[in-house]
């Protein structure tokens, strides 16, 4: 996380693996858009673009261009009504390049570099790149391999950094391969993995919540908490993503990244500084303290066709390139524990799916009730419980449930709420996510990125899970309907420990 001082970044090329793909155009460039707008890049910056398809930089970005257009036209997405600014995209369109080349090839990386020589002449960017890998998953190992050949990652004149998407493995024992198949040419400070949950500015407003404020902290443990619940639910089915989605189903997906970054903000240590290493040793911590999940306390579920926002949507085994008889999970839930001073004995109950009845990411504190004797003797049969919400997305804000006097003669109490919405109190740019990310990786700030023993703490907690679910297969799918908050098995993992869901 950036001290946010708002200077540009420095001088650099900026190389895109995968330049074609989805993510680059729906997330990586409209980011970079983003910042040019924000004055946060700098005046000397080259963006080059690789992939397999034979195309014109002319092409390519055209085709950016005309779905950045799209993204203004369409309901609820962060271009809304913003029209595309002309001048702003002349500026990224000038600084691009496109380079056609197949990532498993040595000649394509000697190809790369010679082309970053030739920029450097139109674009001094001082030797700084940051090679961006949006590619599949299957070439990262790939193309780290071939970057060092290529002698590309050697920091000297300039700085050298590679973004790896998601998925980081898929499994521990991948993870570890990866990790150490990257060591051997990049170094751990050059290495920027990402998870663009801690993009979400509510993400890190968690920090703010507790550090920067007297009062929470001091309730923030096993004495006062009763519970956590984490639920990341989604509306959207797996539209065109159903190759992918076959081999990485919602634990993979979901699970040791995006639910564990939240679950870790919410119950890390306080960190010395805003360094990287403090505040990415307090999350590891974390991680090491959970016990791996026990495959009884996890649910699975895949969808079947319902209605979702009244819309008759298919189920899973019935989307485009999913085995009619798939077993891969739509939706997941679990309990876990962390054995350290402030959490154990609490549970955190994590949950995440597709198809459910509308898209929601939310933190629950369900604080413990207080002593009811003194309301024994009044019309009061019982409190309401106390809660504070922390909403990711959408309606993103802090809400804090809690019990006040119904005003009367009688002693009634009624359960209120009391509001925080971003939207009320700043004015925010649109952004998608990637922004902060792109230019943290840009100013060398590797606190939103995912250091190599984290990744693997991460998987270590879950890999009963996925070894048991790969043992056996289920037998009940499709388990829960489009548009259902899961399969009842995830209603029963709480019954049993006498708690319910939040509704989603
Ligand atoms: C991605 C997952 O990492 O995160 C998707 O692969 C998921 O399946 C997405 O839909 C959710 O991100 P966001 O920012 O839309 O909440």
């Amino acid at each position: 996380m950036t001290d946010r001082k708002a200077r540009p970044a420095p001088p650099f090329a900026m190389v895109i693996f995968g330049a074609g793909g989805d993510l680059t155009k729906r997330l990586v460039v409209p980011a970079l858009y983003n910042l040019e707008r924000n004055g946060m890049l700098p005046e000397k910056f080259a963006i080059v673009g690789v992939d397999h398809n034979a195309r014109s930089v002319a092409d390519w970005s055209a085709g950016l261009r005309d779905f950045m257009d799209q993204m203004t036209q369409a309901k609820g997405s962060e271009f809304e009504d913003r029209r595309v600014d002309d001048s702003l995209w002349r500026r990224i369109a000038g600084s691009m390049s496109y380079i056609q080349g197949d990532f498993t090839r040595g000649e394509t990386f000697a190809r790369l570099a010679d082309h970053l020589k030739a920029r450097a002449k139109d674009t001094p960017y001082g030797g700084n790149v940051l090679f961006y890998l949006a590619a599949a998953d299957r070439f990262f190992g790939e193309i780290v391999d071939r970057l060092g050949e290529a002698n590309l990652l050697h920091d000297g004149d300039g700085w050298r950094r590679v973004i790896i998407e998601k998925p980081f493995g898929h499994d521990l024992a991948s993870a570890k391969a990866l990790n150490a198949r990257i060591a051997r040419v990049l170094k751990e400070d050059q290495t920027y993995r990402i998870d663009h949950f801690l993009g979400k500015e509510t993400v890190q407003n968690i920090m703010a919540l507790r550090f920067a404020n007297g009062f929470f902290e001091p309730l923030w443990n096993r004495d006062r908490i009763d519970h956590v619940q984490i639920t990341v639910a989604e509306s959207i089915g797996i539209a065109k993503r159903g190759k992918f989605y076959e081999a990485t189903g919602a634990l993979r997906d979901m699970v040791p990244n995006h639910l564990f970054q939240l679950l870790a903000m919410t119950a890390m240590e306080p960190p010395v500084s805003f360094n990287a290493n403090a505040i990415r040793g307090k999350k590891t911590d974390v991680f090491c303290a959970m016990h791996p999940v026990r495959p009884g306390d996890a649910v699975r579920g895949q969808y079947g066709e319902g209605l979702v926002g009244g819309e008759k949507v298919k189920g899973y085994r019935e989307e485009q390139f999913v085995a009619p008889d798939s077993t891969v999970e739509t939706f997941v839930a679990m309990r876990l524990h962390i054995d350290n001073w402030r959490w154990a004995g609490v549970p955190f109950y994590l949950r995440t799916g597709k198809r459910m009845p509308k898209r929601s990411t939310e933190i629950a504190i369900r604080f413990k009730n207080a002593p009811y004797a003194l309301f024994r003797d009044t019309p009061v049969d019982m409190m309401h419980a106390d809660w504070m919400i922390l909403q990711i997305q959408p309606d993103e804000g802090i809400r804090l449930r809690f019990n006040a006097k119904r005003p009367g003669q009688t002693v009634a109490l009624d359960g209120v709420a009391m509001d925080f919405r971003y939207a009320d109190w700043f004015k925010q740019a649109p952004s998608v996510g990637y922004e902060t990310l792109i230019y943290d990786c840009l100013i060398g700030d590797a606190t939103l990125f995912q250091r190599a023993d984290q990744v693997e703490a991460a998987w270590a907690v879950v890999q009963p899970v996925l070894d048991a679910w790969a043992a056996e297969k289920p037998r009940n799918f499709p388990n829960y309907a489009a548009g259902s908050a899961g399969p009842d098995e995830a209603n029963a993992l709480l019954a049993r420990d006498g708690r319910s869901w939040r509704p989603v």
